[in-house]
């Protein structure tokens, strides 16, 4: 039985109907940028994170660049940043001007070791950005506290965790901004690229809003050099069907990964990822942490031992389990990212990681007999060797 790694089409023709109705409201009246569809839904995102603005962007790359933008993060300045990580968390830091100084990765959530982080900062480090990946939060009290300790603004990559939270506190919502994603794959997905920004803080907020729009305040009048980085009405049209939806698809993945935690952990060789490993262990189930609320963007196995990850990639393949590699390459072994204070050798948990990861299907429309397709290929791999 084919598993896809992702059914896209399973979850937005469900909604073929409201979908439809929603793009002939955007399509009748006109306003395609901006406008009353994107208020709506930033007022939306705004009510369901907690947050006092949400603003909606063009994508969340976009927001992650429209934050640092917004905190006055330019040339000479540091920020501090996960290697292991989706790229654009660093390219933004790097597109601003700023210099990304990467932070090793805690082995058990795969986010940002915060003792790392504390030994990097210099007297031009400005701001952080704790990746809250695969659905659950980075050690944000260690965070927060080294923030505070230095001045730091913190940025949240929020990409992969709408609705997650850290002490039953919305991810996004507690350091000074929050950025989330909207790409296809995400836990809510667009029909596009849109992502959002959020904050607390009315100052960082309008500043934010300024530099959506080219720094233009009225129109025509640049009183800073921004971009457009607007979200599309029709994105938002369509997003704000989907979040009407969104604690059912939260609930589908907790089940789901519930599902594989339950039949894998049976089996021999493989272990939780806060237990210890033995010599014996072939395989390493990801794990929430009890300070935190998952919503498993991806459920991500370590596959323990030289070559073993890419042979149950290959055998998944065989299979037609669809499988990714979340990620290949940490962002200080990027040849975009040449700097004398990093060889690829270093921060050998990052890389440790990207030798070993291996993201398997966990989406919510997943049906039994699929898991137990990826779980019986699993098995088999174990089996063999
Ligand atoms: C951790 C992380 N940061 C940033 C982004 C960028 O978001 P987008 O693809 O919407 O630009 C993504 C997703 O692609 C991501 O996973």
């Amino acid at each position: 039985m084919a598993v896809p790694l992702l059914d896209l089409n399973a979850q937005n023709l469900a909604l073929e109907t409201e979908l439809t109705a929603a793009f002939a409201r955007v399509l009748h009246h006109g306003q395609f940028i901006l406008g009353k569809e994107v208020t709506l839904l930033e007022e939306a995102l705004a009510r369901f994170t907690g947050a006092r603005h949400a603003i909606g962007t063009s994508s969340g790359t976009d927001a992650i660049l429209l934050a640092l933008m917004a905190a006055g993060i330019g040339p000479g300045d540091e920020v501090l940043c996960p290697t292991y990580t989706f790229f654009a968390t660093a390219g933004c830091v790097a597109r601003v001007g700023a210099k990304p100084v990467f932070v090793e990765a805690d082995a058990v959530t795969f986010n940002m070791d915060p003792v790392d982080a504390a030994r990097r900062i210099t007297p031009r480090t400005k701001a952080i950005i704790p990746v809250h990946l695969f659905g659950q939060a980075a050690a944000m009290d260690e965070v927060m506290a080294l923030a505070q300790q230095h001045s730091l603004t913190v940025i949240e990559d929020a990409a992969q965790s709408m609705g997650a939270a850290y002490r039953e506190r919305q991810l996004g919502t507690i350091g000074h901004a929050g950025v989330f994603s909207f790409f296809p794959s995400k836990n809510l997905g667009a029909l596009g690229d849109a992502g959002m920004l959020v904050t607390n803080d009315d100052a960082f907020a309008e500043q934010a809003r300024l530099l959506r729009t080219h720094g233009s305040k009225p129109k025509y009048y640049h009183k800073v050099v921004g971009g457009n980085f607007r979200l599309d009405a029709l994105q938002a049209a369509l997003l704000g069907v989907k979040l009407t939806h969104y604690a059912s698809y939260t609930r589908r993945r907790r089940e789901n990964a519930a599902y594989y935690t339950e039949q894998l952990r049976q089996l021999p060789g493989v272990l939780l990822a806060t237990e210890e490993a033995a010599a014996n262990t072939k395989l390493i189930l990801p794990v929430a942490l009890p300070t935190n609320e998952h919503i498993w963007n991806q459920y991500t196995l370590r596959v323990i031992g030289a070559g073993r990850r890419d042979a149950l990639r290959a055998l998944s393949e065989n299979r037609k389990v669809g499988t990714e590699i979340y990620y290949p390459v940490p962002m200080h072994a990027q040849e975009c990212f040449p700097d004398d204070r990093f060889a690829p050798s270093d921060l050998p948990v990052a890389m440790r990681l990207a030798s070993e990861a291996l993201s398997v299907p966990v989406f919510p429309e997943l049906t039994r007999a699929q898991a137990d397709e990826v779980v019986a290929v699993i098995r088999d791999f174990l089996a063999a060797g």
